[in-house]
């Protein structure tokens, strides 16, 4: 089987299990040794809970998904055997870029160096790099494990080929990517999202509604047609069309 490897906070642990319950073997990794075992143990505990809750993912059971999560603080071991690299640092872009260029140095020319990052684009991330063919951004909706949106977004220099591979991972595992043909500005899920909130802040800033009835107007109207619908859909099926 793959090895796919990441880094051990929230969203980390989160993709390991996401990656778990789809049969592929994981490998975690981290600065600190006790980060990991605290990053291991929550995970056993998640998984545990979930399965006595009815809603693990997956064909396997906790302990059988668990077996495959393996940890390692030393990053030359954890790329040994990797074909997808999913990069879980905090968002802090001197950070990223050095952790890349590390990674850089000891990849070989097929594994997928792919980033978590909420708002950093690509060329920010990946310009320069050796292997920049095999960057791309694929940045998960907190919590993974139950939002299956992933935004694949490449690098002006990404190869095809590791947008539709990572793709391809990403709907084996049950997730739902989509495609940006290129990078811009908060993606597209913070696009919609703060032209949304900055009408939010319009409507209630000018008197027109209380927060508590903004906030209604989402949850209990507009939010649950587009948990099924998007806004194209929604036109497309509109009265007259
Ligand atoms: P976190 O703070 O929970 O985890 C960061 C992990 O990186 C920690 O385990 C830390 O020990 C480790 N770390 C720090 N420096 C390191 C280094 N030099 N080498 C290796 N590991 C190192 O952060 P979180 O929330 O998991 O975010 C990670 C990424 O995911 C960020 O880029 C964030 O923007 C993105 N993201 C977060 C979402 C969220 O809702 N939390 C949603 C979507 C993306």
């Amino acid at each position: 089987a793959d090895f796919l490897f990441f880094f051990s906070g929230l969203i980390g642990r989160s993709w390991a299990m996401v990656f778990a319950a789809g049969g592929f073997k994981v490998k975690l990794y981290d600065i600190a040794q006790q980060q990991l075992m605290n990053a291991l143990e929550n995970i056993r505990q998640q998984m545990k809970e979930m399965e006595k809750l009815g809603v693990l993912k997956g064909a396997l059971s906790a302990e059988q998904q668990f077996a495959l999560i393996s940890v390692c603080t030393d990053l030359k071991a954890a790329v040994e055997g990797a074909t997808f690299i999913q990069e879980c640092t905090p968002e802090n872009l001197e950070l990223k870029k050095k952790i890349f260029g590390q990674l850089d140095l000891i990849v070989d020319d097929n594994v997928i160096l792919s980033s978590s990052t909420s708002c950093l684009l690509p060329s920010k991330l990946f310009t320069g790099l050796k292997h920049v063919k095999q960057c791309i951004v694929s940045h998960p909706v907190n919590p993974p494990y139950f939002v299956p949106l992933v935004e694949i977004v490449p690098h002006p220099e990404t190869d095809p080929s590791t947008t539709e591979r990572t793709y391809a991972l990403m709907k084996k595992i049950g997730q739902s990517p989509v495609k940006l043909n290129r990078e811009i500005e908060g993606f597209v899920l913070n696009r919609l999202q703060y032209a949304v909130i900055s009408e939010a802040w319009r409507l209630v800033g000018e008197g027109v509604i209380s927060p508590t009835d903004l906030d209604l107007v989402m949850s209990d109207g507009l939010g649950m047609r587009y948990a099924f619908i998007g806004p194209l859909e929604t036109m497309h099926l509109n009265a007259e069309g």
